[in-house]
């Protein structure tokens, strides 16, 4: 049985058969350029997020690194918006380059938005938690099944969430992203789309910025002494409860 034309679009997208034909405008390069940024900042994110991913395996014995590196996430994921955003909002004022672009495949236009609500739902959640300080991010707000929820309870149903969308995310564009950023897509918007410079500059300054955060952030989370802490804090609930 034939897969259904959106499933099919975006296999073919995913795979690198299928991929938008971007026209290229002077100076930025318009869809072409803007296809770029996205493009290198997914991959920026995708080693970011990849190591945030390894402190995962010990959070309380790693919990400095895994602030430093939820922080650089932040102004990562803003640009992502922020280049998406663009191109969405030239697309639905009518801008005639990103009209020729067309839309991504509907599976994937329906996706992005859930993608970019949870991605700054679990770093939203997570520089909260950092600003509340532990005690206050620990303090059970109500008990489902048993299940004490507490402020880190929303910032991990929050990273399941980001976890899920965005994995989705990825698999449809990591070919993309490749092709994209290696100038192996089939049209002119490849690496050669003008504003390489400008482009650059964007990446390196989000980048100093995240850097900057990140020091001024970290002092606040040597507090966090999470294991005993959260330990010592389930045993003083437990005999509460007895
Ligand atoms: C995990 C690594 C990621 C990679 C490799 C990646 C790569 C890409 C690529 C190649 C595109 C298409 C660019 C174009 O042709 O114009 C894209 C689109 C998009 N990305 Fe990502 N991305 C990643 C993570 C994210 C994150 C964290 C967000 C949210 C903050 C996001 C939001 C979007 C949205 C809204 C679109 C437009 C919808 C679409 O065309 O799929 N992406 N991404």
């Amino acid at each position: 049985m034939p897969l259904p034309r959106a499933v099919r679009d975006v296999v073919q997208t995913a795979a690198g058969r299928r991929h938008r034909a971007d026209p290229v405008t002077p100076v930025t390069g318009g869809p072409g350029g803007n296809a770029q940024l996205t493009a290198w900042t997914g991959l920026l994110f995708l080693g970011l997020i990849a190591a945030e991913l390894v402190t995962l395996l010990d959070v309380s014995g790693w919990m400095s690194w895994h602030v430093v590196l939820g922080v650089l996430l932040v102004p990562v994921a803003l640009l992502k918006t922020g280049s998406t955003g663009w191109r969405i909002a030239r697309y639905y004022t009518g801008n005639r380059p990103y009209r020729a672009a067309g839309p991504p495949p509907m599976i994937l236009r329906v996706l992005g938005p859930l993608v970019i609500l949870s991605t700054l739902g679990v770093l939203g959640s997570g520089l909260a938690l950092i600003a509340v300080g532990q005690g206050t991010s620990e303090r059970t707000w109500l008990t489902v099944l048993g299940q004490q929820v507490s402020a880190v309870t929303l910032h991990q149903v929050l990273f399941i969430a980001f976890g899920v969308l965005t994995g989705l995310h990825l698999l449809a564009r990591i070919v993309p992203a490749i092709q994209l950023t290696t100038g192996r897509t089939h049209d002119e918007a490849g690496t050669g789309a003008p504003g390489k410079g400008p482009r650059a500059l964007i990446l390196v300054m989000t980048l100093a910025a995240a850097a900057v955060a990140a020091a001024l952030i970290l002092p606040t989370a040597h507090g966090w002494q999470q294991g005993a802490h959260h330990a010592e804090r389930g045993r003083q609930s437990g005999h509460a409860g007895r």
